[in-house]
This record gives C-alpha cells, sequence and structure tokens, in this order.
C-alpha cells in the first residue's frame, strides 16, 4: 500500500510517500521537507499567517517533485494521510485542504492523523526497528513526545495504542528551550542553538530548579525552570557591548553555562519522569520522539540507561525524523487505518490524542 503523507501543522511543508506492508518494515519511497526557519526567525516565532502563506507556496511543487522522487504516478497511490491536528489551524488548513482536493480529483481514500501519534510513531521509520513493532515481547512501551508544542508520556499497548499518562502543566519542552534561546538573544528555533552552546558549558554552574521532580504524578512543569534562568540572567554582571546590539552583554562562558545548567535540568526532568512511567507501568520499552529528541545529551542519557538496566529496549527516530515530517504522518496512518470522504475531513487546530 502507497502512502501519500502530508504535514503542514506548524512550520514546517512536509509530503512522504511509504510504502506500507504489515509483515515488512515500512519503505519510505520518498520525503521532502521545506522548512520555514528562516522566515520566522526575524520574528523570534512561527507567525501563523506568513507559515501559511509560505505552505500554499510550497505544498504542490513538494507534492509533484515527492511523486518524481519516488517514481510514482497519483493512481500508485492508495491512501492520503493529513495531520489535521493539534497545531496552527491557518497552517493546517494549507495540508487539510489539499489533501481534500486531491481525493476528489484522485479518487483516494483520505485519512486524518494526529500530529502527536505522527511523533510516537516515528522511531519505527528505521530499518530493522519493525521487528520490535511487530513482536509482543517488548511491548508495553512508555512513550516520551517532547516538541515545542507538546511535553506528554504515553503507555503504549502496542503500536496503534496510546494511552496519557502524564503532560505538562504549562510550557512545553521545546518551548522552554525557544524561550531561553530568546532571553540569550540566540536565533530562533533555540533548542539547537541552546544545546550547541551547552556542550562548551558547565552544568553545574547555576542549579536551577527541577520542577515537580520530586511528585510521584507523571506531569511536567517548566515555566518556572525558565523564569528561574531570567532571573538569573537579571542577576549576572554585564561586561562588554555586543557588536551591533545596544544590549549589555554577558561573558560567553557564562552563556554557555547558563545554556548547559538549563539544559541538564531539563534533561533530568524529562528522564526521571520517563523512568518513573516504566517503574510504574512495567513497560519494557522506550520510545522518545518530538524535536527535543534531537538533543544529543538527551539521546545520550537514555543510551546510558538502558546500558544499566538490561531489561529496556530504547527506540529513538534518526535525526531526521526528530522533528516534523511527512514519513511519520504516513506510517500513523498506515498502522491504524480509518478511512474517511473527502467531506468528512477537517482542521482541528486543538486535537488532543487522549480525547
Ligand atoms: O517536533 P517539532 O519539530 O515541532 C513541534 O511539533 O513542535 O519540535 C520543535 C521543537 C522546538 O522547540 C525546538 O527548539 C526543539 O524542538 N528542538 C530542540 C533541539 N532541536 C529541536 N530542543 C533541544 N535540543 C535540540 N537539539
Ligand atoms: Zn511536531
Amino acid at each position: 500500500m502507497h502512502v501519500l503523507g502530508i504535514e503542514t501543522s506548524c512550520d514546517e511543508t512536509s509530503i512522504a510517500i511509504l510504502d506500507y506492508r504489515v509483515s515488512r518494515q515500512p519503505n519510505l519511497k520518498a520525503l521532502t521537507v521545506s522548512s520555514q526557519t528562516k522566515l520566522h526567525a526575524r520574528w523570534g516565532g512561527v507567525v501563523p499567517e506568513l507559515a501559511a502563506r509560505r505552505h500554499t507556496e510550497a505544498i504542490i511543487p513538494l507534492l509533484q517533485k515527492t511523486l518524481v522522487e519516488a517514481h510514482l504516478l497519483p493512481q500508485d497511490i492508495d491512501l492520503i494521510a493529513v495531520t489535521t491536528g493539534p497545531g496552527l489551524i491557518t497552517a493546517l488548513q494549507v495540508g487539510v485542504e489539499t489533501a481534500k482536493a486531491l481525493s476528489l480529483a484522485w479518487h483516494i481514500p483520505i485519512q486524518s492523523v494526529n500530529h502527536i501519534s505522527g511523533h510516537l510513531v516515528s522511531p519505527f521509520l528505521t530499518k530493522g526497528a519493525w521487528r520490535i513493532a511487530n513482536k509482543v515481547k517488548y511491548w508495553p512501551a512508555v512513550a516520551l513526545v517532547a516538541s515545542g508544542g507538546h511535553t506528554e508520556l504515553y503507555l503504549m499497548k502496542n503500536i496503534t495504542h496510546a494511552q496519557l499518562l502524564g503532560k505538562t502543566l504549562d510550557d512545553a519542552a521545546g518551548e522552554a528551550f525557544d524561550k531561553v534561546a530568546k532571553m540569550l538573544h540566540l536565533p530562533y528555533p533555540g533548542g539547537p542553538q541552546v544545546s550547541r552552546l551547552a556542550q562548551k558549558g558547565n552544568p553545574l554552574t547555576f542549579n536551577f530548579p527541577r520542577p515537580l521532580l520530586k511528585h510521584k504524578n507523571l506531569d511536567f512543569s517548566f515555566a518556572g525552570l525558565k523564569t528561574a534562568v531570567l532571573y538569573t540572567l537579571q542577576k549576572t554582571p554585564r561586561t562588554h557591548y555586543e557588536s551591533n546590539s545596544k544590549m549589555l552583554s554577558i561573558r560567553s562562558v557564562t552563556k554557555n553555562s547558563i545554556c548547559a545548567s538549563f539544559q541538564a535540568a531539563t534533561i533530568e526532568v524529562l528522564v526521571s519522569k520517563t523512568l518513573r512511567a516504566v517503574n510504574q507501568t512495567g513497560a519494557r520499552l522506550i520510545l522518545v520522539s518530538g524535536g527535543v529528541s534531537a538533543n544529543l545529551e538527551l539521546r545520550q542519557q537514555f543510551k546510558n540507561i538502558v546500558r544499566k538496566h538490561k531489561h529496556l529496549t530504547l527506540m529513538l527516530p534518526e535525526l531526521k525524523y526528530t522533528g516534523d515530517n511527512a514519513a511519520m504522518i504516513a506510517l500513523a496512518a498506515a498502522v491504524k487505518p480509518k478511512l474517511q470522504s473527502w467531506n468528512s475531513t477537517q482542521a482541528n487546530a486543538n486535537w488532543e490524542l487522549w480525547t
């Protein structure tokens, strides 16, 4: 079955074609991604109206490119899988309306996909991962999704079934990275910038809070941590003027240590809460996904844990599948087919996976 995936929920336009058979590793025939990060960088965050316009410009050329790269024609496509939520409504609508038009014109069924269920299955796009998806002995799994808009823990009985265990009560982990980056005048998106500077800093310099770490529940909170970074910054002595900025700058060694200390606090909370979920549920598999799963330190810490606990298996998405992409959307639809007609498909910006 050839599944055409379409993703436009935030600032990445992406189209994929996935060849899916239950018994075999899904075969990604083509994946195209057009990132808007440069467009939004000057505003320090995603501007929904600009995002929608750029999706509109990008989506048809990407569709054509994806078909060419996959060496396929419209009549070879069996299903159109489109992200219908959660996300920015104006951005989602571009993908959804495109998918509906294609469904009508090509006479192909359509399926709504929740963006988070895409992230949840993203580790299984990697070669060799399918043997884990299909073997009962690896399940249940605890899945951590950490992105710019979401930080959640799920219990997964199998690849198609996710039950919410806990979620952030305020900011998402990626959002905290982005906000700390903004405080330090680092470009958007902040996650990769903060983690780059963190590599050069000392994580023990600042003892930032680990919110809700001691609480037995599996919820997260990052707003207080972000504020603690702000207060530290306000107290940090300024040494010189930064070039082409009127701001008095802090020493780069301090900047690096703020990044390292903030990252250490965030990762400690994410890893500890995931492990707590594993202990509470008896899960044998840990899945980590979402944009923040690109963080090398986070990946390393999870790898260290499974090295110590031999009964646990860890699955991380390849770096190219950590951010938003249509391959994961196509896979999420393929593993749980639920065909619709184009006229019953619509964007839902607030679609929560657990409702
Ligand atoms: O999944 P994603 O691409 O989009 C959403 O669904 O939100 O996640 C984007 C988020 C951004 O907040 C970005 O700063 C963060 O993932 N991110 C990172 C890293 N790379 C991306 N956060 C920490 N470390 C990274 N290396
Ligand atoms: Zn995402």
